[in-house]
């Protein structure tokens, strides 16, 4: 029995408990994609009216978003997995820095607050575990879109006399600084040209939501992305795509059992960097009749290395996840993480368990083979949580996740999920973080008059 000294000390953030040494089999559907919802999210609030996602994620984050839009003054609303905004009335301007810092992605409403009012007003986000995240390339594009951004202490203000469309480089890459650059620019006046931008899925998801509501857009998903300024907007109306990072992860944990499993609803054409070097591994995968079996029973062979990248390379929100199925795979793998300074912090907990990692740096050197062992440990944040999970579904014994909010914030059903597959896992649904959820869907099923 796992002792119950709490490595984070902190009981209210969750546990979830293990035991190991059973594969995963069996089939399983994949909920709608955190990364996809949040930026559509977002794009609601350009339209003064009823917005909705169908086959919203029930996630803390999109709860976290749903806070602060109506913190501005939405009204919102679920039924079922519908998420319902309606934005007739939301015409605050401040995002505080506590909703900032609780969720960094709500940057992004910087570019709508000037679109819809002239101006607006966010917390600074701050850095977090995995790295220091700076937004440079956020003010970049809407300074270059005709904002005045003042940084204060702790929060950044910007205004406009009407955004205007221009022709914009990227200095660097940036998932959010693309999607903030297309809110902002959609109801620009004129025509905005955005270079050197993201190419990730999540993007592509929130052009064509956007070109739903009758904005008028090419090139998403390149790295030149064309808009026209529209004056108004209609409703958004969308199903949320599934989600790329919570399929692979799924896919990770049956890996790392060498059990094999069927995705009913696998995201398409998303994974293709992934299932490359899942398949080196040994693992193999079939798409059949709009599924995808991916078959890890026969995963044994190490990454020699690996470089995260931005898209259409391997995603570095699926590298712990990986690293946790390496410690698994006798060899000696590496990977380079080349996006976020410091997404390692699962390693440390996973050689709690037994596995032999070294980092350095941006690389992990993984020596595996060495049989992991259940035990406590705790979750820093988000993927590196998940990484832990299957380390423990691989190991023999029980074991004991630390901080389930952290890993609740991106997969809504991780538990039920992988006990579906077989898993013996169950959340400790003792502890307030899951009262908290339970409490937030009953909160989300009332339709607010
Ligand atoms: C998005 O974060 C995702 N989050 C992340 O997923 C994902 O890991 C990341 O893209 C990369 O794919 C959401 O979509 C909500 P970036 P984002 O801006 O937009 C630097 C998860 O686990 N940078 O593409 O914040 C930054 O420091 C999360 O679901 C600047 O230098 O990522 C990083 O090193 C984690 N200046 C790199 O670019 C800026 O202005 C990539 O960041 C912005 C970013």
């Amino acid at each position: 029995m796992i002792n119950e000294r709490g490595l984070l000390g902190v009981k209210g953030l969750g546990e979830i408990r293990i035991t190991g040494g059973r594969p995963l089999k069996g089939t399983i559907s994949i909920q709608g994609s955190k990364n996809a919802a949040l930026p559509m999210m977002a794009a609601a609030l350009l339209h003064k009216g009823v917005s909705v996602l169908r086959g919203c994620p029930c996630i803390a984050d999109v709860f976290c978003m749903e806070e602060i839009l109506r913190s501005l003054g939405a009204v919102t609303w679920w039924e079922g997995d519908n998420l319902y905004l309606d934005c007739s009335y939301a015409d605050g301007t401040v995002i505080s820095e506590e909703n900032t810092g609780k969720m960094r992605s709500s940057m992004i409403l910087l570019g709508v607050l000037l679109a819809r009012n002239g101006k607006g007003t966010v917390g600074y986000p701050g850095g977090c575990v995995i790295g220091k995240r700076p937004v440079d390339q956020h003010l970049h594009v809407l300074k270059g879109l005709g904002s005045y951004i003042i940084k204060e202490e702790g929060f950044l203000e910007a205004s406009c006399i009407g955004l205007k469309g221009s022709r914009i480089c990227f200095e660097k890459r940036s998932v959010g600084a693309t999607e903030q650059g297309i809110l902002a620019a959609v109801t620009a006046e004129g025509k905005t040209t955005l270079l050197n931008c993201a190419r990730e899925p999540e993007i592509v998801w929130l052009c064509r939501y956007l070109r739903r509501m009758g904005a008028e857009i090419k090139g998403e998903g390149k790295s030149c992305i064309e808009i026209n300024g529209v004056k108004k907007l209609k409703a958004g109306d969308m199903k949320v795509p599934p989600d790329r990072i919570v399929a692979g992860t799924y896919i990770c944990a049956a890996a790392a059992t060498r059990g094999s499993i069927i995705i009913e609803n696998p995201p398409e054409g998303e994974l293709d960097a992934f299932l490359k070097v899942y398949r080196k591994m040994g693992g193999q995968y079939i798409r059949k009749s709009g599924k995808l079996i991916a078959d890890g029973r026969g995963t044994a062979y190490p990454v020699p290395y690996l470089e995260t990248e931005v898209y259409p390379g391997f995603p570095t929100d699926l590298q712990s996840p990986l690293m946790a199925v390496l410690t698994t795979v006798s060899g000696v793998s590496c990977i380079q993480e080349t996006i976020f300074e410091d997404r390692f912090r699962a390693a440390e907990e996973l050689k709690r368990m037994g596995a032999r990692i070294t980092v350095s740096g941006r690389q992990a050197r993984i020596a595996g083979g060495f049989p992991l062992h259940g035990c406590r440990v705790a979750a820093g944040e988000l993927r590196g949580g998940a990484a832990l999970i299957i380390a423990a579904l691989a190991a023999q014994g029980e074991s004991i996740v630390e901080g389930s909010t952290f890993i609740c914030r991106g997969y809504q059903n991780i538990c039920e999920d992988l006990a579906a597959l077989g898993g013996q896992i169950k959340k400790d649904t003792g502890t307030a973080f899951y009262e908290n959820i339970e409490i937030q869907k009953k909160i989300k099923h009332y339709r607010q008059t």
